[in-house]
């Protein structure tokens, strides 16, 4: 299916990137491709060349790029009215999206909601919630977390040096403890003979020797680490944590920015470990690429106080008109079994991959949220990283558009409609760069 007929970038887009380069600040930028126009799966750059998204803006378009029913619904709205405040006024389809999200989100009793633009403030707002309704001040993270850029986001990020050198002082009173990574086990122990001692260790010494539980407000977790290397913890980790909060009244905030509207196969990832978080975040796929965000939480907690906590643009009018389509089309096309259904064939295909190529340490994930991870040698484990770049370019030049994560892996997240022949398609070009870059390296 992918028609490469230049170099990337071609002509035209070389253009772009230059001046992109010359005035955007220095951000993250994965590759130089310049988009025209998307479909579903299928994007096509500014010089004609046609390829199969794996990334997904992101982790954006579950639903695929320009789904017709959320292109409508936000044309429709737009023609209405695009924006009008709606912490300070009311518009229905602000009430709607928050209804449905209170009744949608994990866990169970009444919820409210607040709305904002993007993951990073979702987990802002979750901070000061927690901070506000428990009086406590102190937070715990995991080492190899992803929670955004903000100052308050970033005090809990810890996958990359990069993302918090030079940023100290960060929020103080954040305490970053091991995640679960049964590949790379963080005390050298096997998932089950270890007894969960990654979960047990936080209220055994943690709790014990460093922090008092009733200055913990909450922990913040990723059912499933993204940015941090697509890491699933065996299932008991997260119902275990979870049960250690409650006992001492530490709330816990599950960051669904990545994982959740259906990419592991159920619409939240905290659903395959059956959790009740106080407190859901979510961004990405909310808004099928219209920027919006909610942080949903049980609903005792809420501020009370008008002004404690607001924006400008939370539940602008044409977000949330996306947001509510994008909910329908994930409703009425079954998307979350698709996506279930689908993440299964990824994973056969990955473990084929793996069976074939000794660079291939551990293949993992749910649903359609599965990397596989790089190694120089599967007995010492130590992450190939130029391998894995060479193959994400390999990749592109073959018309597969996918990202890295974690040291030496990389994901793959297509749209969850994404149809079984250009899924098949991916994985087969996936193998081919494999091939081709693994081949160069003997
Ligand atoms: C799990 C998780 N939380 C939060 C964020 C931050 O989201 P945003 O970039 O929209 O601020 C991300 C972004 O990748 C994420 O993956």
């Amino acid at each position: 299916m992918p028609n490469i007929r230049t170099d990337i970038p071609g002509p035209k887009g070389k253009a772009i990137v230059e001046m992109d380069d010359r005035y955007l600040a220095t951000v993250t930028k994965s590759a130089p491709l310049a988009v025209e126009r998307a479909q579903n799966e299928k994007v096509w750059d500014v010089d004609g060349n046609l390829f199969l998204d794996f990334a997904s803006g992101v982790a954006v378009m579950n639903i695929g790029h320009c789904h017709p029913a959320v292109v409508k619904a936000v044309q429709e709205q737009a023609a209405k009215v695009m924006h009008f405040a709606g912490t300070d006024y009311y518009y229905d389809v602000q009430s709607r999206l928050v209804e449905r999200l209170a009744k949608l989100a994990p866990g169970a009793g009444e919820k409210k909601v607040f709305l904002s633009n993007s993951g990073a403030e979702s987990i802002e707002a979750a901070m000061k919630l927690a901070r506000w309704s428990t009086g406590r001040k102190q937070f715990v993270a995991f080492l190899g977390a992803f929670h955004g850029r903000t100052l308050g986001a970033v005090s809990l990020t810890c996958s990359k040096r990069v993302h918090r050198a030079k940023y100290f002082p960060t929020v103080p009173g954040v305490t970053h403890i091991p995640y679960a990574n049964c590949y790379r086990c963080p005390y050298h122990l096997e998932y089950p003979s270890c007894g969960l001692w990654c979960a047990k260790i936080f209220d055994e010494v943690y709790l014990d020797a460093l922090l008092s539980p009733d200055e913990v407000a909450a922990l913040f977790f990723e059912p499933v680490q993204g940015e941090g290397g697509y890491i699933v913890p065996p299932k008991e980790f997260l119902p275990e944590l979870s049960k250690i909060c409650r006992s001492h009244g530490i709330l816990t905030v599950d960051d669904e920015v990545q994982a959740g509207m259906g990419r592991t196969g159920k619409m939240w990832a905290a659903e395959h470990f059956g959790l009740s978080p106080d407190v859901t975040c979510m961004a990405k796929s909310l808004g099928s690429g219209m920027p919006i965000a909610a942080t949903v939480f049980r609903k005792e907690l809420d501020w009370g106080v008008p002004g404690a906590h607001s924006n400008t643009y939370g539940g602008n009018c044409v977000a949330c008109a996306s947001s509510l389509a994008s909910l329908d089309v994930i409703e009425k096309e079954n998307v979350v079994e698709q996506a279930a259904r689908k993440g299964v064939q990824m994973q056969k295909r990955l473990e084929e991959i793996k069976g074939r190529f000794e660079s291939v340490g551990d293949v993992r994930g749910l649903g359609m949220m599965r990397a596989l991870e790089f190694v120089e040698d599967r007995r010492t484990k130590v992450p190939a990283v130029k391998m894995r770049n060479d193959i994400v370019s390999a990749l592109l030049r073959r018309g597969v558009i996918a990202l890295g994560c974690g040291k030496s892996s990389i994901r793959l997240i297509p749209p969850l409609t994404i149809s079984e022949e250009n899924l098949d398609t991916g994985m087969h070009i996936l193998e081919e760069s494999i091939s081709e870059v693994v081949k160069d390296r003997a």
